[in-house]
């Protein structure tokens, strides 16, 4: 059995970005700009060990033997919805990437998430997944994507969030072991409503400016 890890980025760019973001005041533009800066940092550290191939170029004083990641290998799995507001920072730094998605409501009474749209592109068993969602909460709908996902058999797979709770963790922990967790901030805990405390509330009415 993997031992759960949990990769806490603590650079000091990313934790100055994040409380600009936590602040109530802050405007929907200035939420997204910022949210896209971290994106681009965190996905300094989440492909920090991505695999290189060595491939023969022309400086314009020799040739040599100089290393390019592929970048075909990865895609990015986006939950729907605010998972999308970390998506576009990490294209530019892996340009080259596929994109899925994973559309999970909770069903009301149940409490269950129930799928509405999945999407990803052929050939998973050649490519490493990062799911990106802002939000580790309670862990069910993190925990419902990867399984799913899972069942399309990619090499590899990666959690990215920006904030978790200890509570949602500890869920994705107990369903996923061997999935990775990068996130840049743990915070107190779950309110009574779901919300991570202290948190920065409804990331994706916040992202959006649906509130
Ligand atoms: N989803 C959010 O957007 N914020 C929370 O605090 C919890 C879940």
């Amino acid at each position: 059995m993997s031992t759960p890890t949990v990769h806490h980025i603590t650079h000091p760019l990313v934790q100055h970005k994040l409380t600009l973001m936590r602040q109530k005041d802050r405007s929907t533009n200035n939420f997204r700009r910022l949210l896209h800066e971290i994106s681009m940092l965190m996905a300094y550290e989440v492909t920090r060990d991505m695999p290189t191939q060595l491939i023969e170029i022309e400086t314009p004083l020799e040739k040599m033997q100089a290393p390019v990641i592929d970048g075909k290998k990865t895609v990015f799995v986006v939950i729907m919805r605010a998972g999308s507001g970390f998506l576009d920072g990490m294209l530019d730094v892996v340009p080259g990437a596929r994109v899925g998605h994973v559309g999970l409501y909770r069903d009301p009474k149940s409490l269950v998430a129930v799928e509405y749209y999945f999407k990803m592109p052929h050939d998973m068993a050649d490519r490493d997944a990062i799911v990106l969602d802002p939000m580790l909460a309670t862990g069910n709908s993190a925990v419902a994507a990867v399984e799913r996902l899972k069942e399309t058999k990619p090499k590899s797979i990666r959690f990215v969030c920006l904030l978790a709770a200890p509570e949602g963790l500890k869920t994705f922990h107990a369903a996923h072991p061997d999935v990775p967790v990068y996130t840049a901030a743990i915070d107190r805990q779950l309110n009574d409503h779901g919300y991570i405390v202290p948190g920065l509330g409804d990331a994706g009415d916040r992202l959006f400016g649906t509130k």
